[in-house]
């Protein structure tokens, strides 16, 4: 048998996985991606397409692309989107379909997702308290998140993980609760260090986990663990395995040496890094009828463009673009 296709960067790293961006907009406006008055989104116009989508990722996977996220701006608003996952889903050399969502709207589409190939479920909640979630996103949707996560559980989607922003001075007393909910409802917790991006993500009060970390291993006796899946977050469990927390540190402690993913936005462009400005625009090529072999070389050249590490230390003011835009 021949072996399996890699990818592989100028940095010996090997590119195997895509975080698929559907849509640019979202029902919220989260204090850390998305000014609450942007109106700057992408025409339908300039969005790939499905037929698109699964030609490029087509190609992505023929050289070595294994697994595929999709995320926003709010994936779910994007109309269709089980029919995109089950096309996605079926691509020879994709193995593993994942979401990421603010689960607003998860209670209409959950079965559809699991049915089209979706297996793990990403979803973003920062806190636990009504009025919070309304200061942190402008909209009052607690309870519609929580019926979400009901059905995303009943429909055995799974896991499912629940990524918490750690703003100090917004939510940063609600770890614990946070923790005690996930035990409880057998969720994966992690905590994510604010980025840099944009000027939404500058003006949030970024916050040091490791200290937090320290703090919840003694306070709930977590043992640090190994955990498959390929990403960048570390993680403590609890001794017997049921619960556990990962910690995202891009800040603090940086994973860009191991870094194995890329991001495409729904006009078609690939951004290798969220730190950095490094892109490839794959629409012109799309629509200007390039053959398998010009989009094969495209994607091997866009590859050498991925750079060697962010730098939200050394220029936290790089990034103008806002986090919805590339994809959460
Ligand atoms: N820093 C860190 N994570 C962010 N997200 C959005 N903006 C930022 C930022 N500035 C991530 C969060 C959120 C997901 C949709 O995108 O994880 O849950
Ligand atoms: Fe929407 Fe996610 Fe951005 Fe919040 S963080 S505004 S839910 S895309």
């Amino acid at each position: 048998m021949p072996n399996a296709p890699v990818l592989t960067d100028t940095f010996g790293r090997h590119i195997e996985y895509i975080r698929l961006s559907v849509t640019d907009r979202c029902d919220l406006r989260c204090n850390y991606c998305m000014p609450e008055d942007f109106r700057d989104f992408e025409e339908p116009k300039d969005w790939l397409n499905f037929d698109e989508i699964e030609r490029l990722l087509g190609a992505f996977a023929r050289l070595g692309l294994a697994r595929v996220r999709l995320t926003g701006g709010e994936p779910l608003l994007r109309r269709h989107l089980p029919q995109l996952a089950q096309r996605i889903a079926s691509i020879p050399g994709i193995e593993d379909l994942s979401l990421s969502t603010n689960a607003t709207q998860l209670d209409k589409h959950a079965v559809a997702l699991k049915a089209a190939g979706v297996t793990r479920l990403n979803v973003s909640l920062d806190s636990l308290r009504p009025e919070r979630i309304k200061t942190i996103t402008k909209r009052d949707v607690l309870p519609d998140i929580l019926n979400g996560l009901a059905h995303a559980k009943q429909a055995g989607l799974a896991p499912i993980k629940i990524n918490m922003v750690a703003m100090r001075g917004t939510n940063d007393d609600e770890i614990e609760d946070m923790v005690g909910f996930c035990m409880e409802h057998g969720f994966i917790l992690r905590l994510i260090e604010t980025m840099p991006i944009g000027k939404t993500g500058r003006n949030t009060a970024y916050m040091d986990l490791q200290p937090v970390k320290a703090m919840l291993a003694s306070r709930f006796g977590l043992i640090d663990a190994a955990f498959p899946g390929g990403g960048p977050a570390r993680y403590l469990a609890t001794p017997d395995g049921r619960f556990s927390v990962g910690f995202i540190t891009p800040i603090s402690q940086h994973f860009c040496a191991t870094c194995n993913r890329v991001r495409l936005s729904v006009d078609g462009t690939l951004y290798l890094c969220l730190g950095q400005e490094n892109k490839f625009e794959f629409r012109p090529l799309l629509r200007d009828g390039a053959t398998d072999c010009e989009l094969d070389d495209a994607i091997r050249l866009a590859i050498t463009y991925k750079p060697e590490r962010h730098e939200f230390l050394e220029q936290p003011d790089k990034i103008v673009r806002f986090m919805s835009m590339t994809g959460g």
